[in-house]
């Protein structure tokens, strides 16, 4: 297992840059398997997420190579094959393989996909998806298998709004025969970004970004070069540590409009901050006001960002409250924040902060990725030293974070222990 030991309660000033986006690379990966041609990604972040995907890659006979931030897919001696477990438990995102191996060669077998513990995390809609386009979904165990003759468009209705199945069914409707309508598709901007990569490749898309997703299907898709936009979750993370303890902080190389709801939300509880074109700084306000933010899809408050802005809102004077919308089991970082000495209680999907509070170094755990980030704010705010150990959730999502925040002056050791 590996540890961070932070050294908190130092000031942070200067530069980071915000990585290619997580969410948008690990759908970007499998999609890229919808060619026979070799595809250039760029903006691709160093995390375990895009190794565990291209370890994928690699088992069904994909080239994969990578170089000063790019990768290079060739699957030109691809060969389809069943997705072993060990491999489809390592992350959630394993089950874009499924709308990508199905588009391509109408079948895939795969088992149950893995990622963090935040709530049940069904693909009912995936697969409901792939049926409406024809497929036939047999399920034995955590297995699945999913097979056609041939797929055919058809009109989807999503009952919820799912980053996942939006982009699955759009996997394996792109080579299907006629046209697919997604409706109530859901709007985050990765969506936006895999549909243009797919577009590149020659695929026809429109109104991704939109709550309707309309796709005609083509026959063929070619080699294309991509770019992976900036990840807002990672640039909200870093703007949330830089309101704790950032002096001039900036974080460079994101996309503000990505970013609304959280920077509406910094302001509101009275962070200074100054957004350029493609950057904001942030500085550490001592007197913070409560808010209640509440999850919702995008472009509401992300799900992904309330960990770590719980964090921000145990400095804010008065009670504040956070409701989680999207995840039932997203609060597991609260248990470690209390360690540290916050003052939260959570009832149904509700937590309440009062604040603010003094926090102190202890050791907790990264239950998941984004409880992971709320620690390492919570460390590098708090007195003394925290000890985070399951680091290993935290580096399936974040590039270079250790490097990047001692750039800013911040003291943090990883260990195995
Ligand atoms: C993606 C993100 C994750 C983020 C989430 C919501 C990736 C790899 N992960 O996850 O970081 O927290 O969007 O912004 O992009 N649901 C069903 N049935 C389904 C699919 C989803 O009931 O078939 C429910 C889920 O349980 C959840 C909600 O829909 O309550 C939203 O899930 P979804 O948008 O699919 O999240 P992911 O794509 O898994």
């Amino acid at each position: 297992m590996k540890i961070m030991e932070i050294e908190g309660g130092r000031e942070l000033s200067g530069t980071i840059r915000v990585s290619g986006a997580k969410n948008a690379t690990v759908a970007i990966i499998p999609a890229a398997i919808l060619t026979d041609e070799e595809v250039t990604i760029c903006n691709v972040p160093e995390i375990t997420d895009t190794d565990a995907l291209c370890d994928i890659l690699n088992e069904l006979n994909v080239k994969t190579s990578r170089a000063s931030g790019s990768l290079v897919i060739d699957p030109s001696k691809m060969k389809n094959g069943e997705i072993k477990e060990e491999y489809s438990k390592k992350l959630r995102a394993s089950y874009y393989f499924m709308g990508a191996l199905l588009g391509k060669y109408k079948e895939v077998s795969m088992f149950f996909p893995g990622g963090c513990s935040i709530g049940a995390r069904p693909i009912d809609l995936h697969l409901k998806g792939f049926e409406a386009l024809g497929a036939k979904v047999t399920k034995i165990k955590n297995k699945y298998t999913v097979k056609a003759d041939k797929l055919v468009g058809a009109n989807i209705y999503l009952d919820i709004a799912s980053v996942g199945a939006t982009i699955n069914i759009m996997l394996a409707a792109v080579l299907a025969e006629g046209k697919t309508v997604i409706d109530n598709a859901a709007k985050e901007p990765e969506i936006v970004n895999v549909a243009t990569f797919l577009n590149n490749m020659g695929a026809k898309i429109v109104g991704a970004g939109t709550s309707t997703i309309k796709i005609e299907g083509v026959e063929k898709l070619h080699k294309c070069f991509h770019e992976i936009i900036p990840d807002r979750i990672e640039a909200g993370t870093y703007l949330i540590i830089g309101a704790l303890c950032g002096k001039n902080f900036k974080v460079d190389n994101l996309i503000p409009e990505h970013l609304d709801s959280v920077l509406s939300k910094l302001e509101e509880v009275g962070i200074d901050i100054q957004v350029g074109q493609d950057y904001a700084i942030v500085s550490n306000n001592n007197k913070l006001k409560h808010t209640t933010i509440k999850t919702a899809v995008y472009p509401g408050f992300p799900t992904d960002l309330q960990q770590p802005f719980t964090v921000l809102l145990t400095q804010a004077e008065g009670k504040s409250k956070v409701v989680e919308t999207i995840w039932e089991n997203r609060f597991m970082h609260i248990k470690y924040l209390n360690d540290l000495g916050s003052d939260i209680t959570v009832k149904n999907q509700t937590a309440t902060i009062e604040g603010p509070t003094k926090l102190n170094g202890t050791t907790v755990v990264a239950t998941d990725l984004r409880a992971g980030a709320a620690m390492v704010a919570a460390g590098l705010l708090a007195e003394g030293t925290t000890t985070i150990t399951n680091v290993e959730h935290i580096l399936r999502g974040y590039e270079q974070i250790i490097e990047k925040l001692e750039s800013v002056g911040a003291k943090i050791t990883l260990k195995e222990v």
